[in-house]
């Protein structure tokens, strides 16, 4: 049997939407594939998966219950409503800055203006405050997207953040990351590293399941 079996695990996916006014908003690339499918390996191994999804165009994986919000605020709200749970794992592409106010008008251009600045705030770090949460899962499972050096960064969050293990991927390369159906996943630990893929998220998402589990056990 699964050392998954019967687990609660939540799982974040997708980008989160910081909106600016009625129709404008700061987004980022993510899919949510990736998470997407972590949620459905769990679920096909037995885990109660709470699925807290961004804003994206993913059917329910079977057997998992969904949450779906738009900003980083309401992801910070669902997740920790979530808990306690065994297993976090933040596979969401969460803003790390939201504009400091929302208009409730549409912003319009004034004359003579070539230039705007938008004033940000940064969010809260869901994964950050899970991994010193009070009710701390068992594990904590952090994702970073890199463009280079994505040892030393993925490194840095696992430490930074207090996790047991982070996931690593390239982000800006043909063929993996954010809207691909496959990737390469490097996941991270105090001890080591392990490969995951390239291959389908599928079974990136296996792969990875089967570090965590082999925690649990
Ligand atoms: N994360 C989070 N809450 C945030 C920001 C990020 O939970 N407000 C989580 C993501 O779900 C992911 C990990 O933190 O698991 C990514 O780490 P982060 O340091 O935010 O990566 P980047 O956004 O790429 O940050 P940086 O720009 O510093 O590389």
């Amino acid at each position: 049997m699964s050392a998954l079996a019967g687990r609660r695990v939540v799982v974040s996916a997708g980008p989160t939407f910081e909106d600016l006014d009625p129709v404008r908003f700061l987004g980022n690339r993510s899919s949510g594939k990736m998470g997407f499918a972590v949620a459905s390996a769990a679920a096909a191994r037995g885990a109660d998966v709470v699925l807290v999804a961004g804003p994206v165009h993913l059917p329910t994986p079977p057997n998992v219950t969904r949450i779906d919000v738009r900003s980083a605020a309401q992801m910070h709200a669902a997740v920790t409503a979530a808990l306690p749970c065994d297993v976090y794992i933040g596979a969401a592409a969460v803003a790390d800055y939201t504009p400091v106010s929302i208009s409730p008008n549409k912003l319009k251009k004034q004359p003579g203006q070539d230039t705007l600045t938008l004033q940000l705030v940064r969010t809260r770090d869901i994964l950050a405050e899970v991994a010193s949460h009070p009710k701390r899962p068992r594990l904590v499972v952090g994702f970073a997207a890199e463009t280079h050096d994505v040892e030393t960064y993925a490194r840095g969050k696992l430490v930074a953040k207090k996790l047991d293990l982070i996931a690593a991927n390239r982000v800006g390369v043909e063929g993996s990351g954010f809207e691909s159906d496959e990737n390469t996943l490097v996941a991270y630990d105090a001890n080591g590293a392990t490969t995951l893929g390239p291959g389908a998220k599928s079974d990136i998402a296996g792969g990875l399941l089967d570090l965590i589990e082999a925690r649990l056990a």
